[in-house]
């Protein structure tokens, strides 16, 4: 019998997607200095001005489309030789999707995807010729369409599952995020004591001292993390 992978669980954020192309939040010269984040991402912005959400996520979309999975990404993807690894993501993006992870969980969206506001569950993915929606955007149902995004002032449905993730972990790993939203930011807490963490960032948040903290981008400090866990492996 196979002895079981160990459980590889990584929380991404921004900086994850940093190396495609994709600016992050709260860098300098980052997404949110071009636009009010409460007149595009809140869903009072959304109330306020729906068509300036959907031209602003359409503009996502279209950027997304020119950007591809960085060697960080595909890093992660590669881990699954060795681990069961466990992506919990607050991008929006689909590029850990198209590195070819298995597990992934979007806390905060899918720029790809929106949904029926008078009908939650109905769920769609845009094809990259349809990227664009307005405010009077509809199903064939006649429902109307917004982004599949999770705004600010609005819930965070999947942060229990990723909370169990968390819990589940066998080492834990966060890429590339500020550590300044929660609840993604609480998932640290999470992680049963004893278990290794890594934190991998070129201008880190402050953390505890007992995470292993990797002062590199993505696709540098996957490389280096890579190296450590497999040399643990040896040694287990
Ligand atoms: N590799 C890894 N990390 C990087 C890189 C890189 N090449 N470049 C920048 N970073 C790091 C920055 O140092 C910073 O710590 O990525 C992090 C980006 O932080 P934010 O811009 O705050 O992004 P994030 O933490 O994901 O934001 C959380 O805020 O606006 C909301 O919903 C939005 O999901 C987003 C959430």
């Amino acid at each position: 019998m196979e002895n079981k992978k160990p459980r590889l669980v990584i929380s991404t954020g921004a900086g994850m997607s940093a190396e495609s192309g994709i600016s992050t939040f709260r860098d300098a010269g980052g997404l949110w200095e071009n636009h009010d984040v409460m007149e595009v991402a809140s869903a009072d912005g959304f109330a306020r001005n729906p068509a300036l959400v959907h031209q602003f996520y359409n503009a996502r979309r279209h950027d997304l489309l020119k950007a591809n999975p960085n060697q960080g990404h595909i890093a992660l993807k590669d881990l699954e030789k060795y681990f069961d690894v466990y992506i919990i993501t607050q991008n929006v993006d689909d590029l850990h999707e198209r590195a070819g992870s298995s597990k992934v969980l979007h806390l905060h969206g899918e720029l790809m995807k929106v949904r029926a506001i008078e009908d939650p569950d109905k769920i769609y993915t845009l094809d990259e010729e349809h990227l664009d929606t307005t405010p009077d955007s509809t199903d064939s149902e006649g429902n109307h369409l917004r982004p599949h995004i999770v705004f600010f002032q609005e819930a965070v449905p999947n942060i229990e599952r990723a909370i169990e993730w968390a819990n589940m972990a066998d080492i834990f790993v966060v890429i590339g995020t500020s550590l300044v939203v929660y609840p993604a930011a609480s998932l640290l807490h999470f992680v049963r004591p004893g278990v290794p963490v890594f934190y991998i960032d070129p201008n880190p948040a402050a953390v505890d001292s007992n995470v292993k903290v990797i002062r590199k981008g993505a696709s540098e400090g996957v490389a280096e993390l890579t190296d450590i866990l497999l040399k643990n492996l040896q040694t287990r």
